[in-house]
């Protein structure tokens, strides 16, 4: 079996970096080191950091002493603030892309804008945009929540990093009739879309595709829904361990995809297994999904199946 890898998969530049800055902090800082919220949504991840000494805090409450590293989603400013006034230092790993959101939000703001916010509301980075906005800022998260918002001249829009192209233009379009002036600032990233494009263009080319990522990543599993909606079947995967050999029977190319949140040392062991179970004879595939081949004089009991 051929195993193919799509031209954009794993880390994006802003994850790999967050991970480059916080082994290096590991190594210079001393005392306790801590990322507030997991740096990265892959457990695997999260569990060598661990290994290294990197402790996980959800909030500020739980660290007393030591470092504290922002993750590249970023965050509220007066969560810096409040660190700092704790007596802790800051080691800010936020994406110089969520920053540009961030500050062209803040901008939008001094200027006298209505800031709009497309993203999930929920998402830590939209929360931490939210904060460089100010108190007006408002989030939306489709072109119909645009008729609930407040009546302004003028609209200053923003997106999350990783939303789609299609609901920003949407929210735009809904918003037009409704003011005088609609400035857009286009802060969406391009790794995401890149990932789904190479993995949907790979996806013609084979009869299988296997995602990797976290279960919770999710960049991860909008890529495994686009990949279904194409039609092929896809498996998501978090380690190599999970890979089923009856996915792969009767298949001659298989496709290998990832999350920006999949770092290569996972990849690279799921695809070396791929390639494993790609060699293993029709045999062996069989007696590895537990169906036993029958040589004649060997069944007590159980069932046989006839195969032609
Ligand atoms: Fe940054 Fe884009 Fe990744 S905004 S964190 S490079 S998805």
């Amino acid at each position: 079996m051929e195993v193919k890898r799509a031209r954009n998969a794993g880390f994006c530049f802003g994850v790999r970096r967050a991970l480059e800055i916080t082994l290096k902090a590991r190594e210079e800082k001393e005392g306790p080191l801590y990322t507030l919220g997991p740096l990265i949504h892959n457990p695997q991840v999260v569990e060598f950091l661990a290994s290294k000494g990197v402790k996980l805090a959800e909030s500020l409450e739980e660290i007393t002493e030591g470092t504290v590293i922002i993750r590249s989603h970023g965050v509220d400013p007066a969560v810096i603030r409040e660190a700092e006034a704790r007596g802790l230092t800051v080691i800010d790993a936020t994406c110089p892309y969520v920053r540009r959101a961030q500050e062209l939000a803040c901008e939008l703001a001094k200027q006298g804008y209505q800031v709009v916010v497309v993203g999930d509301r929920d998402h830590p980075e939209v929360k931490g945009i939210l904060g460089w906005a100010g108190p007006q800022a408002v989030v939306v998260g489709s072109a119909e929540e645009v008729a609930g918002l407040p009546e302004a001249p003028a609209y200053g829009v923003v997106a999350q990093t990783t939303q789609p192209i299609n609901r920003l233009q949407e929210v735009v379009h809904a918003l037009l009739p409704r003011a005088k002036e609609v400035r857009v600032y286009n802060t969406i990233c391009s790794a995401v879309a890149s990932r789904i494009e190479s993995a949907l263009e790979l996806a013609r080319e084979v009869e299988v595709m296997v995602v990797v990522g976290g279960r919770s990543s999710a960049n991860t599993r909008h890529l495994v829904e686009r990949l279904q909606l194409s039609g092929v079947p896809t498996y998501h995967v978090e380690t190599a361990a999970e890979l089923r050999p009856e996915w792969f029977m009767g298949v001659s190319r298989a496709g290998l995809t990832a999350g920006a949140s999949t770092p290569d040392w996972i990849i690279e062991e799921v695809e070396k297994r791929m390639r494993e179970i790609g060699e293993m004879s029709a045999a062996e595939q069989m007696e590895a999904v537990g169906v036993k081949t029958f040589r004649g004089g060997e069944i007590v009991r159980g069932t046989v199946v006839e195969i032609n």
